[in-house]
């Protein structure tokens, strides 16, 4: 036997090594057969005490796997103790709750990217409202989450009460990942400071300000869509890399050009943020769930490549226009006043000796923060809008011919010069484009966070604080007993009439109460543009490589449709009519 010949040697030359070969030979074949081949006494001693030894040791590995095997089992059991007690979470409060699993709870179908936001937001809301409650709860994974259906608790939740429910509860890392740590996410004294200063940056007077370069990206606009006469175009698509130039320039003020350039990293970077993968998702959904033990393992929202990215823009960004002294109508001139001042002051004063810094100043870190949140919240969002808008005018050449006219009654009134005042008085306008937020809102739903104990008006429940609250945006805006017939199409639902007809929060794209949208201003600004310049220049259909009836993408947290919006497009006149911005 090959091996015992080995041993017999080794054993001659070097006797140590070979009782641990021996061991190892003992417990690889039956130890007869060894023992045999080992004719030194002293060895076949040494051999048996290691032949006792191991098995001594497999007695105890037989010991230890038992001992294993009930603290798994006892772990499981507690697990599942645990769960068992977590979702009776809401029964026994006795507030209803769908059935669920335990390890997914309501949202499994969204979490394995089998069905949209909307669609579930739709679902449950549906659900508690045929039931005839005004409150409900579900689980996202394992944490409870109070899901109100009634305006006026909403309302309580949202502003009335609103000290309850200061924050929304989403992850943010400041340390570990330092662009998490925005105006979306951060949370109580710090949000409120830092929503007072940044929000005279929002103001119509700031808006008038930038609305000239939100103007000036739409000839790169008209240079694409010019172009695909004749073609089929993927309109979300081209509104994206319209407002990713309108947002990069006015954040960041860079000239991104992704209109002629799709392929820019800064689309790229920004597109990924929306759409997620399954990993991507379920950790999303981690971080949200339990964002304080998920801190303590110093998770980063933001993928790594994303921050590094935009850290860089920001910095060089800043470092530039500081060492050349370069004042820019946008967001980043406001936000390099904050970090230098503390607040903002007029450009003509920002020289003067007088002027006194602030003790509340913000770093770099939270420059980049601020410019990412509204490059990330202000892209996606207008160009949703806008491309859903599209598509329902696409539908309906009554409503677009009737839009068309309007907007060009109004240039003839002014000489073929929009202000912004006169872009914000475009009533039809404004109602095609609110009928679009409401039927296709591009966030669905809106998320707090309990943080003191709170009453529920008009019932005995009590919310313990740290519970998640989703508000359902888009059931609310989809519910025939606001809106009659709610998947049509029908601007006419927001003439001043109708508007003030419905209930108070029975209409929140932009959600409410002081953690309202602090970008609405420039959203409707961005959005009324791209519209104006569209309809005065193009007669759109939808071409038939439009998937209908639409289905939402499940893989994107903003309302998207699966294939994208295809629209035909006709010019109305070879010459292209362009904006004329006018300052007001
Ligand atoms: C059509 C366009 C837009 C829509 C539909 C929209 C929608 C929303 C919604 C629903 C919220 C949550 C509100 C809540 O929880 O009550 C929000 C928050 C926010 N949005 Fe927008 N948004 C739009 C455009 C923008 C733009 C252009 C910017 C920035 C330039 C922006 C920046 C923000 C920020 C920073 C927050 C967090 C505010 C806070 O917590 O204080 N949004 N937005």
């Amino acid at each position: 036997m090959e091996i015992g010949k080995q041993l017999e040697y080794s054993l001659y030359v070097y006797p140590r090594k070979i009782i641990n070969i021996g061991a190892y030979y003992l417990e690889e074949r039956p130890c007869n057969k060894i023992l045999t081949q080992d004719r030194s006494h002293s060895i076949i001693k040494r051999v048996l005490i290691i032949e006792e030894c191991s098995l001594n040791i497999s007695r105890s590995n037989m010991e230890v796997i038992g001992i294993f095997g009930i603290l798994i089992i006892s772990c499981f059991f507690l697990i599942w103790l645990w769960l068992k007690n977590r979702f009776n979470y809401w029964s026994s409060r006795n507030i209803a709750n769908p059935p669920c699993s335990y390890i997914w709870g309501n949202m499994k179908s969204v979490l394995l990217q089998q069905c949209s936001f909307a669609d579930i937001t739709l679902k449950h809301y549906e659900v508690f409202k045929s039931a005839g409650k005004k409150y409900g709860g579900i689980f996202m994974l394992w944490s409870p989450v109070f899901y109100p259906i009634d305006l006026e608790i909403i309302k309580s939740i949202m502003q009335v009460d609103f000290q309850h429910f200061v924050d929304r509860g989403v992850y943010f890392n400041e340390k570990a990942d330092p662009l998490s740590a925005h105006l979306f996410a951060i949370e109580g004294k710090k949000w409120k400071l830092l929503r007072n200063k940044l929000s005279p940056t929002f103001t119509s007077g700031k808006m008038k300000m930038m609305y000239e370069t939100v103007v000036d990206c739409t000839v790169g606009l008209f240079r694409v869509m010019d172009k695909e006469i004749g073609n089929s175009v993927d309109i979300k698509d081209i509104l994206g890399r319209f407002t990713t130039d309108i947002i990069g320039s006015c954040a960041f003020g860079l000239d991104i050009n992704s209109l002629e350039n799709p392929d820019s990293e800064f689309r790229e970077k920004g597109k990924s943020v929306f759409h997620r993968g399954l990993l991507e998702n379920l950790k999303q959904f981690l971080l949200f769930s339990m964002p304080n033990l998920m801190k303590n393992f110093n998770l980063k929202a933001t993928p790594n490549d994303v921050t590094d990215f935009f850290m860089n823009v920001v910095k060089n960004n800043v470092a530039y226009r500081e060492k050349n002294n370069i004042f820019r109508k946008d967001f980043m001139h406001l936000l390099i006043q904050l970090k230098n001042k503390g607040k903002l002051v007029d450009d003509d004063k920002l020289d003067s000796e007088n002027l006194t810094e602030d003790e509340n100043t913000i770093t770099m870190e939270e420059i980049a923060a601020q410019a990412f949140i509204f490059f990330e919240a202000g892209f996606e969002t207008s160009s949703t809008t806008m491309t859903f808008c599209l598509y329902e005018l696409a539908k309906n050449k009554t409503i677009q011919d009737r839009l068309r006219g309007e907007i060009q009654k109004v240039l003839k009134k002014h000489d073929g010069k929009l202000t912004y005042d006169t872009l914000m008085n475009m009533h039809y306008l404004e109602q095609v484009i609110n009928e679009t937020l409401r039927k296709y809102p591009p966030v669905p739903m809106l998320v707090r966070v309990c943080t003191k104990d709170y009453k529920i008006p008009d019932s005995d429940v009590i919310l313990e604080k740290g519970t998640k609250v989703t508000i359902p945006l888009y059931g609310i805006q989809r519910d025939p007993d606001y809106y009659p017939d709610p998947d049509k199409f029908d601007p006419e639902r927001f003439s001043e009439e109708n508007k003030n007809s419905r209930p108070a929060f029975s209409f929140i794209p932009f959600g409410e109460g002081p953690r309202v949208c602090i970008g609405t201003r420039f959203g409707m600004m961005q959005t009324k543009v791209g519209l104006v310049a569209l309809m005065l220049n193009y007669e759109i259909t939808v071409s038939k490589k439009t998937r209908e009836p639409l289905q939402y993408d499940p893989q994107s947290f903003v309302t998207s449709t699966k294939g994208g919006i295809w629209l035909d497009l006709k010019k109305i006149s070879p010459n292209t009519v362009e904006l004329l911005p006018q300052s007001s």
